[in-house]
């Protein structure tokens, strides 16, 4: 939390003290009329591209990233056929905290057109205030920089388009080293004996622990969740040693298994030294775990093909 806020004050600072220093530069473009926090009012019924947790190659600190924070974001309308945003398209991206609240200011891009900001095709970058009741920052390329000085990254070829990053993202894990060091991340269940979805399945006949760690400890956004996220099941003996194979499901998102909101399902070997399977709802272990898990989909069993909720 505080990492966050700090980080941000940080770039609140260098950003103000551009605007500080362009206010009396009159080339500088003003904003058009009207407030953005009026033209962003109901953005949390607009279409979600994209919510994602973790790292991200773009955004180093910024952006609430090392801190388990989810990043939500909106559009009002979407890209026409060569990846660009038509005039009035507002896209808003948020923060939300482990339970679900949003945190921390909004970041805006609000497309203006005709002769605002030429060199940034139209946009207009806004921020607010921590508490997201007043505009802090606003204006073009130049009035803000830090913006724009990133996003450019978004221009070039397969990063996104028009300023804008891709979405929906894709998270794609390459070996076992994802996940192996799970003993860190968020204990979030720790279950023992019978199942009623278990059977014989997950070691509950041998009488082991069941222990479910979570990468970040955040709840499904949406009724899904974020790409990015790692969930691993790790079964215990009674005497507290870590045995036999890691189940594990990672939310890739992008386009793959839509049929699973984007999960893709592992397992290990016993001895954890390779994967002895992974894929989408019908490849991993043969469509099993899939077959098993799409009860979390219904009544109150779960959520998102998971059973264990934080
Ligand atoms: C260090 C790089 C960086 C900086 C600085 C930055 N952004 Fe972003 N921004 C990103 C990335 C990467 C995304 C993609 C979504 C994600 O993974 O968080 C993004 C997403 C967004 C989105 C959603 C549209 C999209 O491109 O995905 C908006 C709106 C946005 N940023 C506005 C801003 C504003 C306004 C500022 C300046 C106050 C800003 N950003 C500064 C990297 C940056
Ligand atoms: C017969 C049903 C069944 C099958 C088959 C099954 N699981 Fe599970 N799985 C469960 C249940 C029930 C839980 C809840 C935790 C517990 O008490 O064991 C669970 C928990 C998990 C968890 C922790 C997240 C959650 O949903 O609670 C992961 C990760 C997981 N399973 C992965 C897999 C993978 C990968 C496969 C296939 C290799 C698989 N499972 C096969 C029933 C099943």
């Amino acid at each position: 939390m505080k990492r966050f806020f700090g980080a941000f004050f940080v770039i609140g600072l260098i950003v103000a003290g551009s605007v500080a220093f362009q206010a009396c530069d009159s080339s500088s473009s003003t904003a058009p009329t009207g407030s953005i926090l009026d033209e962003i009012t109901g953005y949390q019924s607009w279409a979600v591209l994209d919510a994602v947790v973790g790292p991200d190659p773009f955004l180093a600190a910024a952006h609430g990233v090392n801190n388990g924070f989810v990043r939500v974001v909106y559009a009002s309308q979407g890209p026409d056929a060569n990846g660009t945003y038509p005039e009035g398209t507002i896209i808003v991206k948020e923060l939300r905290d482990a339970d679900g609240n949003v945190v921390g200011p909004l970041t805006i891009m609000l497309k203006r057109g005709s002769d605002f900001n030429p060199a940034g095709n139209g946009w207009e970058w806004a921020m607010t205030n921590d508490t997201r009741d007043s505009i802090a920052l606003h204006g073009d390329n130049q009035a803000m920089a830090l913006c724009a000085n990133c996003h450019t990254q978004a221009n070039a070829a397969g990063n996104g388009s028009d300023w804008v990053f891709k979405h929906p993202k894709e998270y794609t894990v390459d070996d076992m080293a994802a996940f192996l060091d799970f003993a860190n991340w968020e204990k979030v269940a720790e279950n023992f004996g019978p199942d009623p979805f278990l059977g014989q399945a997950h070691g509950v006949k041998d009488s082991l622990y069941r222990f479910v760690w979570m990468n970040y400890r955040v709840k499904a956004f949406d009724g899904k969740y974020p790409t990015g996220m790692i969930i691993v099941k790790e079964l215990k003996d009674r005497n507290g040693n870590s045995v036999g194979p890691l189940t594990v499901m990672v939310k890739r998102g992008g386009n793959f298994n839509p049929d699973g909101n984007g999960w893709e399902w592992f397992m290990t070997s016993p001895t954890r030294d390779t994967i002895i399977t992974r894929g989408d709802n019908s490849t991993a272990a043969n469509g099993i775990c899939a077959g098993c898990h799409s009860q979390a989909n219904t009544g109150d069993n779960g959520v998102d093909w998971v059973f264990t909720r934080p």
